[in-house]
């Protein structure tokens, strides 16, 4: 595991841009796995600047996401789906058709969670964007996890739905209780990982996926097993490394 801080979340994301555009540049047909989130929004930034002065083009690649509420139609602004679409996907060139998000509408949550599963295994993302929760979750894996899931239906902690409140009008009730969450085995199957943290509220997060002992107490702490991780974190969410 490779750990950068930078100075603040521009830097961050520049940091995390430039390993991810390695992958970009490299492979035409890159497979992406995306994640939501207020974390990741200025390197998806980053990612349309240069498809706009035709640096990269996604033409040709494939997106995978992590995660999706259940419940929510992809028309409400807050739906993962509606999301992509307007912080990255409406942006550039990649084909509608070869972004996936999970259904979180689907009337069988659970055979659409074991094809979500099954798609990945076929198609492992070349690169991983994560973020962070508070709690140490990684996509909507809460802590006890099983470090060996696949694809499934989640019961959110109240803890995540308090931390997403501000994206609901600061109203808990409003905050789906339930999402679909690619598994932990499934987002160990990325070839490259790259984890973005910032701000205080991540601090003590980060320092238990670093340092903590690998445990599914934190499922973040799953990455110090995978041989190609790199965390970038804005000084805030380093405080307790050093
Ligand atoms: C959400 C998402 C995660 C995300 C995390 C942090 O619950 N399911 O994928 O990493 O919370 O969100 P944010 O980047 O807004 O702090």
């Amino acid at each position: 595991m490779i750990v950068v801080t930078a100075k603040d979340y521009d830097e961050m994301s520049m940091k995390a841009y430039e390993a991810m555009k390695k992958v970009l540049t490299e492979k035409s047909d890159a497979t992406l796995g995306l994640a939501t989130g207020s974390t990741p929004v200025g390197l998806y930034k980053l990612m349309i600047a240069d498809y706009e002065a035709g640096k990269i083009s996604y033409k040709d690649m494939t997106s995978i996401n992590l995660d999706e509420y259940v419940g929510l139609p992809v028309t409400h602004p807050e739906s993962y789906r509606a999301f992509m679409n307007r912080n990255l996907f409406d942006h550039i060139d990649i084909k509608k058709e070869n972004t996936h998000v999970p259904d979180g509408l689907n009337p069988d949550l659970a055979a659409a969670a074991d094809a979500y599963t099954a798609y990945i295994a076929a198609h492992p993302a070349d690169v991983q964007i994560l973020g962070i929760g508070s709690n140490g979750h990684i996509a909507f894996n809460e802590p006890g996890t099983p470090f060996d899931s696949h694809t499934h239906v989640v019961t959110l902690k109240e803890g995540t739905r308090k931390d997403n409140a501000r994206f609901f009008d600061n109203d808990i009730d409003k905050v789906p209780t339930h999402a679909v969450t690619m598994g932990l085995k499934d987002i160990m199957s990325a070839k490259f990982i790259i984890l973005l943290a910032n701000g205080s509220g991540k601090a003590n997060a980060v320092k238990e996926m670093i340092k903590g002992p690998v445990s599914e107490n934190c499922p973040a702490s799953i990455l110090q097993t995978h041989p190609n991780v790199l965390v970038v974190t804005d000084e805030a969410a380093a405080y307790y490394l050093n």
